[in-house]
């Protein structure tokens, strides 16, 4: 399911360029892939909410019955916000000062301590009294490239599972309640073994656990981002958590619960990036089109060398010839080296797949350049969800 060029045509004239355009039902439908494969399961969902949180993106994310994982204590008030009830956020920590925890315990949500030193604090200030979990790191390798692998042995992330015992001694000391274990090993991980390799060394930790309710798996499912693209096979994973679950009841009698945390998989695809054309420029053989956006829109590229497939929608079945895809920010810039695209004219439109997520999300102003509009289609509605920023905004806050 995808938004025809039509729609991006239309939007773009309505709303200028440079866009994004998310579609609402491939969101939905999208989540509908997970529940229907975990139909089996007592699995829950919670979007990572990290990849978009345009505020009505939150609210479709909570009308269709998903629940949120959040990042910062921002992020877990943006979820409340969009009207999220405490029992649907769930908020993954990483390196964050302790006042923040003592805020979402105030708050109600879920909580996902990645440090000795928060769970220590944790244990001082609220003993047994606030179910809590932890973020464990499994010194697994898994993930798209090293900037988006989470749980290796070299990683920030989570409290090394070798540390076992410091970790049970500040449950017992304090009379923790620990309900919760996490992991997530990183992004757009396509093998499902990562997975199941992350529970078998969950089901070592698990025994010592026996007030747990539920394991956290996180998020990372890979999406296609072109044509014959791998994307990890849900319902391979469904079967395989099952098996091992099934293999490895819980010691303790309770059934544990699963939870996932995806972001990417949720909205990496409902999102378009709609750039115009603003120069063609010949250089010796190489062809570049630069479009009036950058990597302060769309960062992927450049910081990730993440593939985005990108399209002419004003000249869809022009001749194909190999272009340079630039954009215009004053240093090096490169969405795609040596692209073949139909036929590019300046003022065409070009249209970046698989924008939804880390999009408009890691977006700056760098160069004093506007943040673009964003627009949400909803049954074939269109609405503007963010204005594009105006040239008061760059100096908000500045003091002169
Ligand atoms: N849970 C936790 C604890 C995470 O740290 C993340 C992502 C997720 C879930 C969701 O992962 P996803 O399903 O989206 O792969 N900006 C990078 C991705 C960084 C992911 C950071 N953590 C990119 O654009 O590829």
């Amino acid at each position: 399911m995808s938004l025809s060029n039509q729609q991006l045509i239309e939007a773009a004239g309505q709303f200028g360029t440079p866009l994004y355009v998310y579609d609402a039902a491939t969101i939905t439908s999208q989540y509908q892939r997970l529940t229907s494969a975990f139909a089996q399961t007592d699995t829950k969902f919670f979007y990572a909410c990290k990849a978009l949180t345009n505020i009505n993106i939150l609210k479709h994310i909570k009308n269709i019955g998903c629940n949120v994982d959040c990042s910062s204590i921002n992020e877990v008030k943006l979820a409340l916000h969009a009207g999220f009830e405490p029992s649907r956020v769930l908020y993954t920590s990483n390196g964050i000062h302790f006042s923040e925890i003592a805020e979402a315990k105030e708050l109600g949500v879920h909580i996902n301590i990645d440090s000795l030193s928060n769970l220590e604090k944790f244990g001082e200030q609220y003993g047994h009294s606030y179910p809590v979990g932890i973020r464990l790191r499994p010194n697994i390798m898994a993930g798209g490239n090293i900037k988006i692998s989470t749980g290796h042995d070299k990683s920030k992330f989570g409290i090394p599972v070798t540390q076992l015992d410091t970790i049970l001694a500040v449950v017992k000391k304090y009379n923790l309640y620990i309900k919760n274990l996490h992991i997530h090993t990183g992004s757009d991980i396509k093998d499902v073994d990562v997975f199941v390799k992350g529970i078998e060394v969950l089901f070592d930790i698990i025994p010592h656990f026996n007030e747990l309710e539920s394991i956290d798996l996180g998020g990372g499912f890979k999406v296609p981002y072109k044509d014959g693209d791998a994307e990890t096979d849900i319902p391979l994973l469904a079967q395989k958590v099952q098996g091992a679950f099934a293999n490895h009841p819980n010691p303790n009698g309770k059934p544990l619960q699963v939870w996932f945390e995806p972001g990417k998989f949720l909205v990496s695809a409902c999102g378009y990036l709609i750039t115009e054309v603003n120069v063609l420029k010949q250089s010796g053989d190489i062809t570049f089109a630069g479009v009036n956006s950058g990597f302060n829109h769309l960062i992927r590229p450049m910081f990730y060398d993440a593939y985005h497939r990108i399209e002419n929608i004003s000249n869809p079945t022009g001749q194909e010839k190999t272009y340079t895809i630039t954009g215009n920010i004053c240093e090096t810039d490169t969405f795609a080296w040596d692209r073949k695209l139909n036929d590019i004219s300046e003022g065409d439109l070009l249209v970046f797949y698989n924008a939804g997520a880390y999009g408009f999300e890691m977006s700056s102003n760098f160069n004093s350049r506007y943040k673009p509009a964003e627009v949400l289609i909803t049954n074939g509605q269109m609405q503007l969800i963010r204005k594009r920023d105006v040239f008061e905004d760059l100096l908000r806050n500045q003091i002169e």
